[in-house]
C-alpha cells in the first residue's frame, strides 16, 4: 500500500530514539544533529575510549550547533553509551549505521542490526559508496525496512541527506526516512535508481579526476587548481547546483537557449577530452602533497578549520533567509 506524504510525515514524528553505531567522523556529528533535535541517542563503537571521545566531539561541536539555533544543553541526559550495536538497537525507532566503509563489516552489521532493532525501526546507513543491495540481503527478518542515508561531512552542518533504498526496500520505508531527515532540519534527496557512489560523490570524483589530470598535464598548480574553485564556480555552486548555474549562463532564454549557442558545442567536445582515471603513481601522489604543503604553510590547520566551518556557518543561515534560492 502506498504510503501518502502525511502518513510518512506523521510516522517520522514518531521517531524519538536514535541509534547511532560507529562514533568516528560521521557517526559524532550524526550524534550531534539527532541530540539538538531533542532526540534520545544510544551510541556504540568498539574503539578503546570512544565514549570519552564522543563526549569530548560533542562539546567541540556545541558552539557551532549554538550559532545555528540548536543546544545540546541538557543533552547528556538523552544520550546513553551502549556496550555493542545490539544493546544500542534495542528500542530504537531508527538506527544510524556509521561504521568503517568495508561491505563485509556492513553485513554483519545489518545482520545483527536487523535481528536486534524493533520491527517498527528504521535501518539507514551512512554508507558513502556501497549500494543498499549490497548488504540488504544479510538481514534476515526486515531487508525492507533498510534504507541508505548518506550525509555530508560534518553531518551537523551541511544539510544534504542522500536517500535511497535496495532492490528490497519498501517504498514506504523511504518516505519514512525522507520525512525524518527533513524534520530534523536536513534537506534529503531521493537516488532513483542504486549506483556505486549515488549522487554528490560522483559529482566531486568527476572533479577531482579533473583536477588531478590538470596537475599531470603540467596545466597548473596545485594551489591555482584549487583556487580555480574557491574563487571561482565554487562559490555559485554553494548556491545553485550545474543545471540551474546552466541555465542562468543562458541569459533570457536560459538553459534550452544555451544548449543552442556555439558555445555549447564547445563544451560538449572539451568535455569528451576530459582525463581519464588513473590511479596515481608514488610520484603524483609526492607532487601534489608537496603543492597542498605550500598552501598550507600560511595557515594553522585548525585555525582552517574553523575558519571554514563559521563561514559556513553564515552562508548557511544567509541561505535560510534567502526565499529565492532552492
Ligand atoms: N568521512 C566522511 O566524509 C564521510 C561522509 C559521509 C559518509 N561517510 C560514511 O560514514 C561511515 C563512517 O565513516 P567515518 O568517516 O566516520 O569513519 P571513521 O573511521 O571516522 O569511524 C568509523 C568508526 O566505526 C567504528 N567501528 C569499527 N568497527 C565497528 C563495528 N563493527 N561496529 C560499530 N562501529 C565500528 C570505529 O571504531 C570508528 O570509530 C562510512 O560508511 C563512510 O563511508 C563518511
Amino acid at each position: 500500500m502506498e504510503t501518502t506524504p502525511a502518513q510518512a510525515d506523521a510516522e517520522a514524528l514518531r521517531i524519538q530514539r536514535v541509534a547511532v553505531i560507529g562514533t568516528g567522523v560521521i557517526g559524532a556529528s550524526w550524534c550531534a544533529t539527532f541530540l539538538a533535535h531533542g532526540l534520545e541517542v544510544r551510541a556504540t563503537d568498539p574503539a578503546p575510549g570512544a565514549e570519552d571521545k564522543l563526549r569530548a566531539a560533542l562539546a567541540a561541536m556545541a558552539p557551532a550547533l549554538a550559532e545555528l539555533g540548536l543546544s545540546l544543553a541538557g543533552a547528556e541526559a538523552r544520550l546513553r553509551f551502549e556496550a555493542s550495536p545490539e544493546a544500542a538497537a534495542e528500542g530504537a525507532d531508527l538506527v544510524q549505521e556509521n561504521a568503517p566503509e568495508r561491505l563485509d563489516v556492513k553485513r554483519e552489521l545489518f545482520a545483527l542490526l536487523d535481528a536486534a532493532a524493533p520491527e517498527h525501526a528504521l535501518l539507514a546507513s551512512s554508507t558513502s559508496t556501497i549500494p543498499v543491495s549490497a548488504f540488504q540481503d544479510a538481514a534476515r527478518r526486515h531487508p525492507e525496512r533498510i534504507v541508505l542515508a548518506h550525509p555530508f561531512n560534518p553531518p551537523h552542518l551541511i544539510p544534504l541527506v542522500e536517500v535511497g533504498g535496495g532492490r528490497a526496500t519498501a517504498e514506504a520505508a523511504v518516505a519514512r526516512a525522507m520525512a525524518f531527515y527533513r524534520r530534523i532540519g536536513k534537506h534529503p534527496i531521493r537516488l532513483k535508481k542504486e549506483i556505486r557512489g549515488h549522487i554528490a560523490n560522483r559529482l566531486q570524483f568527476a572533479l577531482w579526476r579533473e583536477a588531478i589530470h590538470l596537475v599531470r598535464e603540467g596545466v597548473a598548480d596545485v594551489a591555482d587548481i584549487d583556487a580555480a574553485i574557491a574563487h571561482g564556480p565554487g562559490l555559485r555552486w554553494a548556491l545553485l547546483g550545474p543545471f540551474l548555474n546552466l541555465h542562468l549562463s543562458g541569459g533570457e532564454g536560459g538553459i534550452a537557449a544555451l544548449f543552442e549557442k556555439p558555445l555549447w558545442k564547445e563544451v560538449e567536445e572539451t568535455a569528451a577530452e576530459l582525463g581519464p582515471a588513473r590511479p596515481l603513481s608514488d610520484e603524483e601522489k609526492r607532487r601534489i602533497a608537496a603543492g597542498v604543503a605550500e598552501e598550507m604553510a600560511r595557515f594553522a590547520p585548525r585555525a582552517m578549520q574553523e575558519s571554514r566551518d563559521r563561514v559556513l556557518i553564515r552562508l548557511l543561515g544567509l541561505k535560510l533567509n534567502e526565499k529565492e534560492l532552492p
